[in-house]
């Protein structure tokens, strides 16, 4: 059994006040919501206030990164600790804007992910082609490397608390989103990845969420699809409304 995982990724917008606003509305309209694991991902000054909006919710809180060492010399970076005492139960890891933008590697994911996981944490780790590696028939071996290089010495138990994202790079923020069959067929591969390295059961038990352009009109799609376990929302998880359009479809839906 694995679960549905929908998460919001808020990026770099809402400011505190509104960061609280729309973690009330997604709490009100969560609270039906019974199967799915809905997290959303606020930036990292707004975490501590939406923190006290969710507690006790059946919303869980997600920060959009972390760094890899406990303290010390590293402005504007924040510390696994600092994000687990206030309530932080997931850290996206290794997202394309990170990778593109700020020189995130195989190697930093790796340590970013042993550092969350050491404070029971679990890390989203974020993997996916852009449209270049795409086109030239590479998608299998960026995967490969990215998979083998998230994953470089951990064990079977600590695979087994992880949650992959993945996000074709051409489908983030363009409204372009893969084809249901697009994407069944990378996770498909993802999961043949994780059963070379852990054997096929705890490949079957790892929840993978697609995200890019993932939306309302396309969420019960692609949520069909045998290899795909939720979701990694940028744009559409900034409205309640949107968000929920993606997570109900889920309710309904087992693996
Ligand atoms: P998008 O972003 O839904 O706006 O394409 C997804 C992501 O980057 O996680």
């Amino acid at each position: 059994m694995r679960k549905i995982v929908i998460a919001g990724n808020w990026k770099m917008n809402k400011t505190v006040a509104e960061s609280v606003k729309l973690a009330t509305d997604v709490v009100a309209a969560a609270q039906g919501i019974r199967s799915v694991v809905v997290i959303i991902a606020p930036t990292y000054l707004a975490l501590a206030k939406v923190a006290e909006v969710v507690q006790g919710s059946n919303v869980k809180l997600a920060a959009q990164d972390v760094h890899w060492e406990n303290q010390g010399a590293f402005t504007g970076k924040v510390s696994a600790d600092m994000l687990k005492e206030i309530g932080v139960e997931y850290v996206i890891i290794g997202h394309s804007e990170q990778r593109t933008y700020f020189g995130e590697t195989d190697a930093t994911v790796n340590k970013k992910v042993r550092k969350v996981q050491s404070l029971d944490m679990t890390p989203i780790i974020c993997i996916g082609e852009t449209l270049a590696e795409r086109k030239d028939g590479r998608l299998e071996s960026v995967l490969t490397t990215q998979v083998n290089g998230a994953y470089e010495g951990l064990a079977a138990d600590d695979a087994l608390r992880t949650i992959i994202a993945y996000e074709p790079v051409w489908a983030i923020g363009t409204g372009v989103t893969a084809s249901d069959d697009e994407a069944q067929q990378a996770h498909a591969f993802v999961r043949s990845l994780l059963a070379i390295r852990y054997g096929e059961d705890v490949a079957q038990s790892i929840s993978i969420q697609y995200g890019g352009s993932m939306k309302p009109e396309n969420a019960a799609g692609l949520l069909a699809q045998t290899d795909i376990d939720g979701g990694l929302i940028g744009g559409a998880a900034l409205k309640a409304d949107s968000f929920l359009g993606i997570v109900t479809p889920g309710e309904s839906i087992s693996k």
